[in-house]
């Protein structure tokens, strides 16, 4: 069965929709850290728990973001103008657990009587919501220009292989710590949903020898790729970040395409700082530990993605999430300017020489 994504609805998943139709009032929810106030004082010096070598599960450290991001594109495809359509994001989500259902909620019942978190919250479903269309239209594109081979770095819960009208004979290879693969490939294979390309998943970490495992897979140098790092970055050093460049280019034949989301980190403002504590907080009230300060790597003196394509002969074309969520007609209240994420997303091509 091709195009998995259109045949498949929510209907489809009755039991674990009916989680969400009911949930526990927000007022009876675990309070594992007492107040806000007690929160925010409770997070003052964050450190990186990173190692080398760390792995882990969908539920675990860096695996429990792929579920976050996924929420995300929940939210925005049970709303009622969607900007995406991921209808496998809530049924990947809600099946880790009660509490990731009521992330991937719609109505936002679990943020409660807190406003301020409601609109904070909303605008970085918003974010999601657009980023996964710059993405989704990167792609789109990328075959239009004829390239059938596509390499999601990072994957996670992106069901792109799945949701996507990809053209016949087009490979789509994901690339993901093994558990996070088998997660996602073993909830999607039990309720029957079939991807939409050929799927090679390629379990492997980012900060080892990932290309040996990719051309093992089947990638083949020689044809044009379109490669996607999306949510990635923050989460690998900064000199395995230098080497996942200089390896995708040394994988790409003219004519490939490469799109990056390039996080802002800015440690400096405080704001930006508080807001994604006041996150944390928000999700530890719902029973759901997810420090993204405490998983990255904040290393002050990460490449400037954009700028390390440019130079190295990419065709870059970047913009500000900012503008890309105006355009799209999801912009940023000025309030919540700077408590939202900075980002910018980028798409780039390696020219053939004959252009
Ligand atoms: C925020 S999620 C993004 C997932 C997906 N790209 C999306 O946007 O939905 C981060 C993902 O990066 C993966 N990841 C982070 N560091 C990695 C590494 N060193 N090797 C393999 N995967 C990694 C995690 O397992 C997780 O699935």
């Amino acid at each position: 069965m091709r195009g998995g994504l259109r045949q498949m609805s929510r209907a489809a998943f009755p039991a674990v929709r009916t989680a969400v139709m009911s949930p526990t009032p927000a007022h009876s929810l675990p309070k594992l850290f007492g107040s806000m106030a007690h929160d925010m004082t409770d997070v003052e010096d964050v450190q990186s728990v990173r190692t080398d070598g760390d792995t882990w599960a969908i539920t675990e450290s860096v695996g429990a973001t792929a579920l976050g991001v996924a929420a995300s594109r929940a939210v925005e495809t049970a709303s009622p103008d969607p900007l995406i359509r991921d209808e496998f994001a809530y049924l990947l989500v809600s099946s880790a657990g009660l509490a990731w259902a009521r992330l991937a909620s719609p109505d936002m019942d679990w943020i409660g009587d807190d406003e301020h978190g409601r609109r904070a919250h909303r605008v970085g479903c918003d974010y999601q919501a657009v980023r996964t269309h710059f993405f989704d239209e990167f792609f789109s594109a990328a075959t239009q220009s004829g390239i059938r081979q596509a390499v999601i770095l990072a994957a996670g819960l992106d069901s792109r292989a799945y949701r996507l009208d990809w053209p016949p004979h087009t490979i789509v290879y994901e690339i993901d710590q093994p558990k996070v693969l088998e997660y996602k490939a073993g909830i999607l294979g039990s309720h029957g949903a079939v991807p939409t390309a050929t799927r090679r998943p390629v379990a492997v970490d980012l900060r080892d020898d990932w290309p040996t495992a990719l051309i093992a897979a089947g990638f083949n140098r020689t044809r044009p790729t379109a490669w996607l790092a999306e949510g990635l970055l923050p989460y690998l050093p900064a000199d395995a970040q230098d080497r996942l460049f200089e390896r995708l280019t040394a994988l790409s034949a003219p004519g490939s395409r490469v799109a990056v989301e390039v996080f802002g980190f800015d440690g400096s403002n405080e704001r930006r700082r508080a807001a994604r504590r006041a996150r944390w907080a928000r999700m530890r009230r719902l029973g759901l530990d997810v420090n993204v300060e405490k998983l990255t790597y904040p290393d002050a003196n990460r490449a400037d993605a954009a700028q390390w394509l440019t130079d190295h002969g990419w065709q870059v074309h970047a913009v500000s999430n900012a503008d890309e969520m105006a355009r799209l007609g999801r912009p940023i209240p000025a309030d919540l300017v700077e408590e939202t994420v900075a980002s910018t997303l980028v798409r780039a091509r390696l020219d053939r020489p004959d252009r």
